[in-house]
């Protein structure tokens, strides 16, 4: 069969396995690339577990650990898998994409197709531990999900993406037509503001965090780094000050008393990493996000600043968590990597041009293009040196 992307309200409903598997491939050169030009320092994480390994940042993190420092890599996601005739999502087929090159640079990679909220999953990880003889150093929470069920009660919660307090109203643009359409989204109720706390906050990051010293499989000095976003005010009502807000925000005050947990157990640290506005499966349904991408990759990659997921990664490891000293915040204790995002002559001039955008200069205002490559490309589609006229036998593999 020839794939093609069928792509419905900005969402890719299927993948290409070889343009997937390309990818994973590209940024696992990257990181090979740094790893020549870089020394490592000595203190490095050996046995990483990655929570949210498939796609976007949680991909990127473990493509970093097991590339740039030899780590096994232990990873959970929750990914449809192809079946003979049916796509998988893109992340099913990164995972094997990953594992058959950690496999052929002799790394060692487990990975668990999981939902990683339940306690099942938990008990998982908790045994391949313990079955290789091994304690983790550095555990990252890459986790973006719309729903949850806590396992404790085995309540289901969905997570709502609404302003607090005020309406929202904005643009949004089609990715297939190109077309803006205003949006208008109702306040959230406090039901709905702790429905997405319970899925987005730091509740389950602290459930991982201390089974895991409980069953003693956290080594001396671990670490542990979760993933926020802060962005621009213009995206405040709606991200920021809005649900999602509200949820990441938990998460970051979740990381202040898990990092007390960490030092007084394990000599450890607990970090939230404020990372970039990029593309990813979760990102592109924002509104308003596909078009502050959009200018702020034109502005960014015009300033020489523009990084992916990957970029962001190699930072986070090799200028934050293992300098060989201690780990570099700012007053509020969040690691920042999105300091050439927020750097103010680049805000200022994406603020001033989303005054002025519209369907008649998207292309000269913006870097729309590059936001729908970027968009193709992490469904595996757009990326260099597929072929995309090639029949795929089956999908249920690589
Ligand atoms: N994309 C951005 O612009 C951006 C910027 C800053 C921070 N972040 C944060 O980074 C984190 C990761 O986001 P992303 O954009 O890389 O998202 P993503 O959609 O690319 O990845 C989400 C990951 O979570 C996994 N997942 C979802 N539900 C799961 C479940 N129940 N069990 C196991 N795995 C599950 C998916 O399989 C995937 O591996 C989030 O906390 C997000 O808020 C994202």
């Amino acid at each position: 069969m020839i794939i093609k992307p069928l792509v419905r309200s900005n969402m890719c409903l299927n993948a290409h396995p070889f343009g997937c598997a390309k990818d994973v491939e590209r940024q696992i050169n990257y990181i090979l690339s740094k790893k020549k030009q870089k020394k490592i320092s000595e203190q490095k994480p050996k046995i990483v577990v990655v929570l949210g390994c498939s796609t976007g940042y949680g991909l990127a993190s473990r493509i970093a650990a097991a590339f740039e420092y030899d780590a096994t890599t232990i990873g959970v996601s929750f990914e449809r898998p192809g079946t003979e005739t049916k796509s998988g999502t893109p992340g099913w087929y990164n995972n094997m994409a990953f594992d058959k090159a950690a496999k052929e640079k002799g790394l060692k990679s487990i990975t668990f197709n999981m939902d990683a909220f339940s306690d099942e999953a938990r008990v998982q990880v908790i045994k391949q531990l313990q079955e290789m003889g091994v304690q983790a150093d550095l555990i990252i929470y890459s986790l973006a999900s719309p729903v949850r069920t806590d396992p404790e009660t085995g309540v289901f919660y969905r997570s709502v993406l609404k302003p607090i307090g005020e309406n929202f109203s904005g643009n949004t643009i089609d990715i297939i037509s190109s077309k803006f359409s205003a949006i208008h989204v109702e306040p959230a109720n406090q039901e709905e503001i702790d429905n997405t706390v319970k899925v987005m906050g730091g509740e389950d990051w602290e459930r991982w965090i201390t089974q895991m010293q409980k069953a003693n499989v956290l080594a001396s000095g671990c670490k542990t780094v979760a993933y926020s976003y802060i962005g621009p005010s213009l995206s405040h009502a709606i991200y920021r000050d809005g649900t999602i807000g509200e949820a990441k925000k938990h998460l970051e005050k979740t990381a202040k008393h898990l990092n007390s947990f960490m030092k007084e157990n394990v000599a450890g640290e607990a970090y939230v990493s404020i990372n970039k506005g990029l593309v990813t499966r979760s990102s592109a349904v924002i509104p308003i996000m596909p078009f502050y991408i959009s200018i702020l990759y034109k502005v960014m990659k015009r300033n020489g600043s523009h990084e992916g997921c990957i970029e962001q990664c190699e930072r986070l490891f090799s200028d934050r968590l293992y300098t060989g000293g201690s780990v570099p915040v700012d007053e509020n204790g969040l690691i920042r990597l999105d300091e050439f995002e927020m750097d103010p002559e680049v805000q200022k001039e994406v603020a001033e041009t989303i005054l002025k955008i519209s369907e008649e200069n998207l292309n000269e205002m913006s870097d729309f293009k590059g936001f729908l490559h970027d968009f193709y490309i992490i469904h595996g589609f757009d990326v260099e040196g597929v072929d995309y006229s090639a029949e795929v036998d089956r999908l249920d593999q690589l």
